[in-house]
């Protein structure tokens, strides 16, 4: 692969520059998603040895991520892609035992109540966490006063109506599932399970996210149907940042639940 280097090793990420571009993108599905847990390690805590969860971690890069930099111990759970297949990558990266892999619907988790110190999400939490009882489920396998984080594709701010008119040609019905910072604060809060820390956005997020489109759809057999990067690219670069980038959300399970 003759990927221009200087172009997929931004200033931004310097942790995430440590990986070999080749195995971030043959095991990309979708935006970089190395870039996007070094923006979410920024705003959390992470000791050696926590037990983490990695929900919705598709092939584990995020779970090699965080394995390497924090030292933590991770189930990299996931619904498309296979428990064995995420077994086979994480021996290869040289971390079986450290990382578990996990399949699992995000709505039917195998695992006990109050089991880990931290919950994480990657471009994944969209999928299902929109609904209003989701973070109230997902809460119940997080210790009390540990943090859940997501970060997720979004918007700067909700649409009125319709999306803006340089949107629409571009636009597919599952977007209805991106959401603001502001968004995503109401969203939690009102549950009463968590205390908010950050609500957030990447700055420049777009760029990045056109970036690496841009760089995938360069390599010969990785843009597809169902990962249009070209397409993609020319959609968030059309729309400049006005609309598109990506959210973060960080809280904190509450002592004591707010309601009953
Ligand atoms: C766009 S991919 C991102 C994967 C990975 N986090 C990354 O950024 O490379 C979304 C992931 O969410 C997972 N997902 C979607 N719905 C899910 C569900 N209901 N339960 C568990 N995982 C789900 C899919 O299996 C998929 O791997």
């Amino acid at each position: 692969m003759d990927v221009r280097l200087e172009l997929v090793k931004p200033d931004r990420f310097p942790r995430s520059a440590g990986y070999h571009v080749n195995w971030m993108i043959e095991n990309s599905m979708g935006p970089n998603v190395l870039w996007l847990s070094e923006f979410l390690s920024e705003a959390m805590e992470f000791k050696p040895g926590m037990k983490v969860l990695d929900l919705g971690c598709g092939k584990a890069l995020s779970s090699v991520f965080f394995a390497r930099e924090f030292g933590v111990e991770i189930w990299a759970t996931d619904l498309w892609i296979a428990a064995e297949e995420n077994e086979r990558r994480i021996q290869e990266a040289g971390l079986a035992g450290q990382i578990h892999a996990v399949g699992a619907e995000a709505h039917a988790l195998p695992f006990e109540q109050d089991f880990f110190d931290a919950i994480v999400s990657l471009d994944a939490y969209h999928y299902f966490g929109t609904d209003d009882l989701y973070l109230g489920y997902i809460t119940k396998f997080l210790k009390r006063g540990r943090q859940i984080g997501v970060v997720s594709p979004g918007l700067v701010r909700e649409f009125e109506g319709d999306p803006p008119e340089h949107l629409q040609s571009g636009w597919y019905w599952d977007f209805a599932s991106l959401h603001s910072p502001a968004w995503w604060r109401r969203h939690w809060d009102r549950v009463g399970k968590v205390n908010i820390e950050v609500a957030d956005w990447l700055e420049d997020g777009w760029k990045h996210w056109a970036l690496w489109n841009r760089v995938c759809s360069e390599q010969p057999g990785v843009d597809s149907p169902e990962l249009a990067y070209a397409e993609e690219a020319a959609f968030v670069e059309a729309d400049a940042g006005r609309n598109l980038g990506f959210v973060r959300v960080v809280a904190t399970r509450r002592e004591q639940d707010r309601w009953l």
